[in-house]
């Protein structure tokens, strides 16, 4: 191995515990992006404490760009001369909401390190793996020469759907053109198996509204002739599936891409079978169409999804209540090629044709996202393999992912910038729940890859 890359890697070995602290301070920021409020005070606060620590690297052009929502913190540097390529950096400071607080073993913002892994949210997705990329580009500058030009576009709101980044990015067209985005938010399937991802679901959200009645009716005195909106929104939702798990929404798999036999094949080699699966959520079997296997069910066919209902009495204790009102939240995961307006349009059609005459409904269109394919032959994503190789000692799994990083299609579609995908998140993190965590061998396994890809970039 060359000097360059052991020295960056030396470095990185001498600074972990200032790495540690840095991405302490950057965790007890309560970055919650759910809310949507373009002037939240702790997603001014991330924002701001990313520009500073890109400034104190020595980045250029450091600022804290406006949109319509969340900003984005921008940043450049362009010394590695014209004929070297332009690295974006992509990042997201937003994190998940916190709840149920209750199941949190220490609170979501006070960062605790509990045998190998530090607790906190945002600590996999992704703080922790931006940092990952700051710490390596600061221990490159510092020990040898960084070979590629640096851009950064670290976004406040991937983790709802990025609802600004389009019209964002259709003004800053060319402060963002560049060879590959180097995007890290995409995890890996577990500690020995270092992973590509090569696709990402798309993702379009609904809220449904059943109203009945025009106030909440004693159960007694109503229940017989009204028909109970929970009872109906359920009913409507039972029939968006058919027995064997496919979604019923009329024409809803008509455009999705057909699996080539040797795209089948490389799946059923992933590491991602029932077992996996079982040992991962703790069900007691696994659910969902029959003729495909599990990785192909998460990577390659589209789901709908139930993620919230709200109705009625439901907190200790008993009220005989016919709920005036129900509501439920429900997405749909997206693959190519299917367009997330076309969905909308075919949940109508099923309300349409399926909501009871007892009822009044309503569908709001609350977010979408179309999906993500990525050219595997391009030289970032050949670096990054290469990278991940070279530390884990194996070949690299290349995977279709079921979660979704809306900005991957939008620099591919606006920019033509396509992305390399990875990422050091484990599945046994806690992503989006209770105890989120980061694996820190994993972390600093992975941050000597990133040492390989600039390299390798060369
Ligand atoms: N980092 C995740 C996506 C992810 C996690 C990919 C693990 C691969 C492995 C990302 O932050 C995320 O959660 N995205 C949201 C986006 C959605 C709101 C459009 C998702 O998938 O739910
Ligand atoms: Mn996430």
């Amino acid at each position: 191995m060359s000097d360059v890359r052991q020295l960056a890697i030396a470095y990185i070995e001498k600074n972990k515990d200032r790495f540690l602290t840095d991405l302490k301070d950057f965790l007890r920021i309560p970055s919650i992006s759910a809310e949507e409020k373009p002037d939240d005070p702790e997603i001014k606060q991330a924002a701001e404490w990313l520009a500073g620590h890109l400034t104190g690297l020595g980045i250029e052009h450091v600022q804290v760009l406006p949109t319509a929502n969340a900003p984005v913190v921008y940043g450049d540097w362009l010394k590695a001369g014209k004929e070297a390529p332009t690295v974006l950096v992509y990042g997201h400071y937003d994190v998940q909401p916190v709840d149920p607080l209750d199941l949190w073993i220490t609170p979501p913002f006070e960062p605790t390190l509990r045998g190998e892994n530090l607790f906190a949210r945002g600590a996999s997705d992704m703080k922790g793996q931006i940092m990952a990329s700051l710490n390596v580009i600061e221990a490159i500058m510092k020990t040898g020469q960084m070979p590629v030009n640096l851009k950064f576009l670290i976004e406040g709101e991937e983790e709802i759907g990025s609802p600004s980044m389009d019209a964002f990015l259709h003004g800053s067209q060319e402060l963002f053109t560049s060879d590959v985005a180097l995007n890290i938010d995409a995890g890996m399937i577990g500690k020995e198996e270092p992973t590509i991802t090569y696709a990402l679901r798309g993702l379009v959200y609904f809220e449904i509204w059943i109203v009945g009645p025009d106030h909440d009716l004693h159960s007694g005195l109503y229940g017989g002739v009204v028909h109970n909106p929970a009872q109906a929104l359920c009913e409507l939702i039972a029939g968006m599936h058919d027995q064997e798990g496919r979604v019923t929404l009329p024409g809803f798999y008509d455009p999705v891409r057909k699996l080539s036999d040797e795209e089948r094949a490389d799946q059923a080699r992933l590491p991602m079978d029932e077992a996996f699966y079982l040992e991962q959520t703790g069900v007691p079997n696994l659910w969902g169409e029959p003729d495909f296997i599990p990785a192909e069910r998460i990577g390659s066919r589209p789901t709908l999804e139930v993620n919230g209902l709200l109705s009625g009495w439901t907190e200790p204790g008993t009220k005989t209540v016919l709920p005036g009102k129900a509501m439920a939240k429900i997405s749909c995961r997206l693959v190519a090629d299917q367009k997330p307006a076309d969905v909308h349009k075919q949940l109508i059609q099923y309300m349409e044709e399926n909501a009871p005459d007892t009822i009044h409904w309503e569908v709001k269109l609350l977010q979408k996202n179309p999906p993500a394919i990525a050219e595997l032959d391009n030289p970032g994503v050949v670096a990054l393999g290469k990278a991940l190789e070279t530390v884990w000692g194996v070949r690299p799994y290349y995977r279709r992912e079921g979660g979704s990083i809306p900005v991957v299609e939008s620099l591919q579609r606006m920019l033509g910038v396509e992305s390399a995908l990875s990422g050091f998140s484990l599945p046994e993190d806690n992503l989006h729940a209770p105890n989120e965590k980061l694996h820190l061998p994993t972390w600093f396994r992975g941050m000597e890859a990133l040492v390989h890809f600039f390299y390798n970039m060369r």
